[in-house]
């Protein structure tokens, strides 16, 4: 990628080196230097450990497997980037932790995502970069910009690959992934089918009903995310009781467990493509899961940023 190298800085937390060193790849740049070290207490210290005056820099976390010390790597690198007189300090987010959690569930509850917003902004963020974050609301509560980028593309170009997929309808496994599948529909000109999904706590669902039409077709499961794998089980079961000859499903981002991960492994969904934007990518058994990368649309993004050119066709 042609731009002005020199002005900008991508930094690695602890948390995907792998992708962060796949981005700067894309943008012909090297990973920044910086130390993350860890007392015997299990405080986070870092040292910035090159001059970043006047840079723009960015920093890579992915907020998944120990999400709740991530954060804190995160804010704290955010934090000395600023005292180190950053020109100005990029969150990229590929797995926006805390997502799920944008209002109250019950009485007596926080609302988590808000919280996120306000701990980057004190620790301060100019602007963070996320893919395909659980609410979309989410971002309206930072009042920095926040740029919500898609898979859907590298999705799409993965399944344009498999001769085997085609007659096919896009499912949403719930409501709230609704907008989200009809997006990767309108892209592919699929038709759209909706589970009707209700989460009776963080380990169970229940699948009530399928409304649109998938006897005889083939489906594409789209949602944002897995984690104990029940959502995507219980549609894939319900699409196969109705009809459907084939399932895959395509998640944005690997949330998931040993355990959940070998129920995916058996479940009737016969291909499931995830993004890399969690390192537990790394650990799934491939003759299930195919990890499409997700990196080109995290260096374009942050290519557009550095050279102001529109973001809109990456979202
Ligand atoms: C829910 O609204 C999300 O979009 C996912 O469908 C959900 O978080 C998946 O969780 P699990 O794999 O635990 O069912």
């Amino acid at each position: 990628m042609d731009f002005e190298k020199e002005t900008m800085r991508l930094f690695a937390g602890t948390s995907h080196p792998k992708l962060a060193q796949r981005v700067a790849d894309k943008l012909g740049i090297s990973l920044a230097a910086v130390s993350i070290t860890r007392h015997p207490d299990q405080e986070i210290s870092v040292h910035i450990s090159e001059n970043v005056r006047s840079k723009d820099c960015y920093v890579l976390q992915s907020l998944v497997g120990d999400p709740n010390s991530l954060l804190v790597e995160l804010l704290i690198l955010v934090d000395a980037l600023r005292r180190s007189s950053a020109k100005s300090v990029t969150a990229v987010l590929p797995y926006f932790a805390y997502a799920r959690q944008d209002r109250r569930g019950s009485k007596r509850s926080g609302v988590a995502a808000r919280l996120m917003a306000d701990l980057l902004e004190t620790a301060g963020v100019d602007r963070v970069i996320s893919m395909d974050i659980h609410a979309e609301q989410v971002a309206g509560f930072f009042k920095v910009p926040f740029e919500n980028l898609s898979a859907g593309s590298c999705f799409a170009a993965a399944l344009g690959r498999d001769d085997k997929f085609s007659n096919f309808v896009v499912v949403s496994p719930d409501y709230g992934g609704v907008r989200r599948a009809r997006a990767m529909a309108d892209f592919l000109r699929a038709p759209l089918a909706i589970v009707d999904k209700r989460r009776l706590n963080p380990r169970e669902v229940e699948i009530a009903s399928l409304l649109g039409d998938v006897q005889g077709k083939n489906v594409l499961l789209v949602d944002d995310l897995c984690s104990t794998g029940k959502t995507l089980v219980g549609a894939a079961e319900i699409c196969l009781n109705q009809g459907a000859k084939r399932v895959y499903a395509a998640v944005t981002h690997a949330v998931v467990t040993k355990e959940s991960a070998a129920g995916l492994l058996a479940c009737p969904i016969e291909k499931i493509l995830v993004s890399d934007t969690t390192s537990l990518t790394e650990d799934l058994d491939k003759s299930k899961f195919e990890v499409v990368e997700a990196a080109s649309v995290f260096a374009q993004a942050i290519f557009a940023q550095q050279t102001g050119a529109s973001i809109s066709s990456l979202v």
